[in-house]
């Protein structure tokens, strides 16, 4: 509760005027800038700063200050530069108030307590956390206490009035209401609502209330400072500082347009030195713990809900859907109706060749390959399907890597009537050809995404900007075990149907459970979907495989639990490959589902508890799986299960005759074959594999995508 933004709140009043508050990407356009601009901010009318500290994957925004995060994560900035702008901006004559505002990992990689030390050394007044919201903020908000900084709440359109009582009471400077739903950007029009939202807030509150999202003209800021103490603006700020190639003609731009939108042309400029002012009362507010949900969660420390304000109560809706139709019979027999549609029960049979030429114990394949469209990944689509219907949602998004998912959400779509969109980066797009064209005509929209890795985890992204923009008519059919809470739970249960029926059939066919049984991972949910039956049968040793890539010492893989660290992102604590700064880092993998850099928080938690080992398996690795299963059983597999089939191959040579070893055979391989055609030049001759196309690999009718 710095009392710092209340100071200047109320002096602003006392000039019966609205606040301007500027936001700034740190570092852009470049390192040297950003001081000048906060004085030129400042000198121009702004009365609070609000400075955004880079993220690798800005999910809420829109794409001037995606890229204005992007171009300063080029610049190599980071935390301490924050610091140091801010230090430098204030030894030249900075007064005004400087709140930072980001996402939460990089805030967490960096430690509370010198977070906040730093903020009280340098002059920072507080932060804008905006993945963190009220259910996960608890001890943030209690640290923000202890440091005197402030931690400033946001609202959204989609935020009930109940929720907006309770926010509010953990406002102690200002709250942020967004205008509008959906990711940052300037609108043409100001939401026409905005009235009415902004007095569903002040209802409960005293406390300054600042509107941002879409401001971006004088006409604009007229129009929300007639219901509001403070006008936030930020993409036009990073689309003037744009619009010059020469420094001093960006800073003479922002300070015209700072001067024109807030109606101050002309007028000497006197910027509000809060500590000058005298100081505001600040309420003394006792922090709620919001952590309240209808079920766990949380996985251990990992998992919950880090999601923007705009999503809250849609995943509080799905909650509550979700645990109604798990207690329902007639879901569950709604979802067993498809069975026959869908290819289950999927097979289990003992691989026999496979098993003789290893040598060791028995291989057993859980034959997900089989469900119709090739993979694990319907069963989670026709269970959320049928959610969805369950929430009025016509509309389904989805990201996909493998297409696998994009597959099986587009069929599921066109099974139900539904409209479909599928978000799928541009490298995937390129080495899953086929599985595109089966979306298309399918009759879903594929949209390519060309920001960061253009892989999965931009998918991803992109996927949640849709969805907080269309939330009200979307629901998100999350692909795998990951997201925010509820998602790692609702596809956890989808999937277990895997191991359910795996236990029955094992009991039938060898009279016993397995000794293992061995999935590969991604963001974990064939994995979880067999693991979990299991969980409680301890002499069941489950091992779960990651995409080790070029290495793990190479760098260029996907293996997040076996090489990664704890942090935040898409919602969820988990094991993540991140840099010490908590900047997501590209991934590499020869299976694009398994090119992630994160994994379901409940495969970090059984990692944590000892319950699950998880191991990694190289691209060259996974070809050799991949050749024994095709050649020594006649099942060609996907990539992303060839990871596995290698780890269990390998296991089974080490293991006694009368031990048992279950695999998941997650997908099929059809859709691999472009991939695999590219790569084998360059493993082949490693894994002494010389399959080539004679007349050159164009002649299987495809153009090659790029190998790494
Ligand atoms: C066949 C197949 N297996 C496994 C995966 C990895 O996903 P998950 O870890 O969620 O099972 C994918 C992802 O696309 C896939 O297509």
């Amino acid at each position: 509760m710095s009392q710092a933004l209340l100071t200047v709140f109320k002096t602003i009043k006392n000039q019966n005027r609205a606040a301007l508050i500027s936001f700034i990407t740190a570092g852009y356009p470049t390192k040297e800038e950003t001081v000048d601009i906060l004085l030129t901010l400042q000198n121009n009318g702004t009365d609070i700063i609000e400075l955004g500290i880079p993220f690798s994957d800005p999910t809420a925004d829109g794409p001037i200050i995606q890229q204005a995060n992007h171009i300063s994560l080029n610049n190599k900035v980071n935390l301490d530069d924050c610091f140091e702008f801010v230090k430098q901006a204030r030894e030249k004559g900075l007064v005004i108030p400087v709140i930072f505002m980001g996402y939460a990992n990089p805030f967490e990689q960096y430690g509370l307590d010198k977070l906040m030390t730093k903020c009280n050394e340098v002059g920072v007044q507080g932060f804008i956390n905006i993945d963190l919201p009220p259910e996960e903020s608890y001890e943030f908000r209690l640290k923000c206490d202890e440091y005197k900084l402030s931690l400033i709440p946001l609202i959204a359109p989609t935020t009930s009035d109940q929720r907006i009582e309770k926010l509010v009471k953990t406002a102690t400077s200002y709250i942020y209401v967004m205008s509008a739903l959906g990711v940052t950007g300037f609108r043409d029009k100001i939401n026409a609502d905005l009235p009415h939202l902004v007095g569903r807030v002040r209802k409960h509150t005293n406390v300054p209330i600042a509107v941002g999202f879409g401001v971006s003209t004088p006409e604009h800021f007229k129009i929300v400072s007639e219901q509001a103490d403070g006008v936030i603006i930020g993409s036009k700020i990073i689309k003037v500082l744009n619009s010059s190639n020469t420094k001093e003609e960006r800073l003479t731009n922002l300070e015209k347009y700072c001067r024109e939108v807030c109606h101050r042309e002309g007028e000497e400029i006197i910027p509000i030195d809060y500590k000058k002012e005298t100081p505001a009362e600040v309420p003394i507010v006792k922090q709620i713990d919001f952590s309240q949900h209808r079920m766990d969660s949380k996985f251990g420390e990992c998992g919950g809900q880090y999601a923007s304000e705009s999503l809250i109560d849609c995943l509080d809706e799905l909650e509550k859907v979700y645990l109604t139709a798990k207690e329902d019979p007639l879901f569950w027999e709604e979802f067993r109706s498809y069975y026959d549609y869908m290819g289950r029960e999927s097979k289990l049979h003992l691989a026999d060749r496979l098993t003789k030429e290893m040598g060791g114990a028995r291989i057993w394949l859980k034959r997900e390959d089989l469900n119709h469209t090739g993979s694990h990944k319907l069963n989670n689509a026709i269970g959320q399907i049928l959610l969805a219907k369950r929430l009025g949602k016509k509309r389904i998004i989805a990201e996909t890597g493998a297409g696998q998912h994009g597959v099986a959400t587009a069929t599921a779509c066109a099974k139900f009537g539904l409209e479909c969109v599928v978000y799928m980066g541009e490298v995937d797009v390129k080495r899953q050809a086929l599985n595109v064209f089966r979306m298309k005509m399918l009759g879903a929209k594929v949209i390519p995404v060309t920001s960061g890795s253009k892989t999965l985890k931009d998918a991803v992204n992109e996927a949640m900007r849709d969805w907080v923009t269309n939330v009200t008519t979307t629901h998100y059919l999350v692909g795998s075990a990951f997201g925010p809470h509820p998602f790692p739970s609702i596809v956890r249960d989808f999937q277990s149907v895997i191991g359910e029926e795996s236990k029955k059939q094992m009991m039938e066919k060898a009279g016993k459970l397995p000794d293992y049984i061995i999935a590969c991972v991604g963001g974990g949910s064939n994995s979880i979907g067999l693991f979990y039956p299991y969980i409680n049968e301890k002499d069941v040793k489950m091992i779960g495989v990651e995409a080790g890539g070029s290495g793990i010492e190479t760098g260029l893989h996907s293996a997040s639990i076996t090489a990664g660290t704890l942090g935040i992102l898409h919602g969820a604590k988990s094991y993540l490959i991140q840099n010490k700064e908590g900047q997501i880092l590209d991934t590499y993998s020869i299976s694009a589902g398994l090119d992630y850099p994160g994994v379901g928080p409940e495969h970090a938690y059984l990692k944590e508890s000892g319950r699950a080992q998880y191991v990694a398996a190289t691209d060259e690795q996974a070809l050799i799986g991949f050749r024994r299963l095709t050649q020594y059983e006649g099942i060609i597999p996907a990539l992303e299960s060839s990871h596995a089939a290698y780890t269990c191959t390998e296991l089974a040579k080490t293991l006694p005759k009368d031990k048992d070893i279950l695999l998941c055979v997650s997908g099929r391989g059809d859709k691999d074959v472009i991939s695999i055609a590219a790569n084998l030049p360059k493993f082949g001759p490693k894994i002494g594999w010389d399959l080539r196309f004679e007349d050159g690999a164009e002649n299987i009718g495809v153009q090659l995508p790029i190998s790494n």
